[in-house]
């Protein structure tokens, strides 16, 4: 936990952008071999968004970050962190060019690879150089086209994720402000890297690399280590469940959410679940899922909410903040 008279990260701005064009269950290829009520049963989830050909990651990610900028009402900013699985090439990393397309001239600027905890991941290395006095101000964004990467006829991942962005700009502040990021759980598990997995150039020098992903396993070790990633977060605040007003987990699978919030006691209608017309964004599900909990009335200024995030490597990640009084900004392409 930040210690007072020291200072924090705090979120002053959120934007999101997602592709206008809506896939929903019923227009899923008739050879799938799926149905809408097993991936309503299964998931929650009843559509998702489809990135058009001509409009890159880096398009979503310019356009969720220029969101949050105009959130924050700043027009520059200290330095720039993508969270992406899903970049254009392997290298170079994208945030360079998102910063330069941003205006922001010779900022600091990396991408962060830790699949769906990779916005955590990013708001806790944008926290690090806010509070070691290396920035004032970072823009943390996510940004995924999964339609690009995973394989259209494989029911077993097609029918969950879908493409989308969020970014939010974190400015330097005090521990006691609303919206000042109070404390950071990350942690990983290497023994599971096989579990989701996109085959690499040694691996398959001439065949197409799809994502995959070891559902089942990956189920139990989501529910298991964002249970107690959260916990850690809330007893480093001195919170618990029972003061806790809002869970906003990463967006895989209702099921998963409903786990979480039972193992933890929380009532369902404590965390937040938004992946019904979205599906599963992967790192970009957090800020997406913030948005539309603050657009239901769900997440409102004062909240103590906890952000918990698992996914591929095997990563997972918490944070911890007051939420603040904002208003975001969206926004389609
Ligand atoms: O974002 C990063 C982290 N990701 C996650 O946290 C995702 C974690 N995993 C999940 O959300 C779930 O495991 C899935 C949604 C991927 C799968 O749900 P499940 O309840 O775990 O199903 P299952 O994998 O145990 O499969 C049950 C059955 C299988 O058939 P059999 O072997 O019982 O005959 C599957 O082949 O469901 C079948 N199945 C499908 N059937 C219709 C799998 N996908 C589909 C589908 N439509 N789309």
């Amino acid at each position: 936990m930040q210690v007072p008279g020291m200072s924090a990260a705090v979120v002053a701005g959120l934007g999101t952008c997602l592709p206008s064009t809506k896939v929903d269950n019923a227009s899923l290829p008739d050879d799938l071999d799926t149905s809408d009520e097993w991936i309503r049963t299964r998931t929650g989830i009843s559509a998702r968004r489809r990135t058009a050909p001509d409009v890159s990651v880096n398009d979503l990610a310019c356009a969720a970050a220029a969101n949050a900028m105009s959130s924050a009402g700043t027009g520059t900013v200290g330095a720039l962190i993508l969270a992406t699985t899903t970049p254009e090439r392997p290298c170079p990393p994208a945030a360079p060019e998102i910063a330069y397309r941003m205006g922001q001239g010779r900022i600091p600027a990396f991408d962060v690879s830790a699949v769906c905890s990779g916005f955590l991941y990013a708001a806790a290395a944008a926290g690090g150089l806010i509070t070691a006095g290396i920035v004032d101000s970072v823009l943390v964004v996510a940004a995924e086209t999964y339609s690009r990467i995973v394989d259209p006829l494989d029911r077993s991942t097609a029918v969950l994720f879908g493409d989308g962005a969020g970014a939010v700009l974190l400015r330097r502040g005090s521990p006691a402000e609303q919206g000042a990021l109070l404390a950071f759980d990350l942690g990983s598990d290497g023994s599971g890297a096989e579990l989701i997995r996109v085959p690499g150039t040694r691996e398959q020098p001439t065949g197409e690399r799809w994502f995959s992903m070891a559902g089942r396993k990956v189920y139990l070790q989501a529910v298991e280590q964002m249970t107690n990633s959260a916990l850690r977060v809330m007893k480093d605040c001195a919170w618990s469940p029972e003061t806790l007003d809002l869970l906003v987990p990463h967006q895989a699978n209702a099921r998963i959410v409903e786990a979480v919030a039972k193992r933890l006691g929380l009532p369902p209608e404590r965390a937040v679940c938004a992946l019904a017309e979205v599906g599963n964004t992967a790192a970009a599900s957090i800020p997406l899922a913030l948005a539309e909990a603050m657009a239901a009335h769900e997440l409102e200024p004062g909240d103590r909410t906890v952000l918990t995030a698992f996914g591929g490597g095997l990563t997972w990640a918490s944070a911890a903040l007051v939420w603040p009084r904002l208003t975001a900004v969206h926004s389609e392409i």
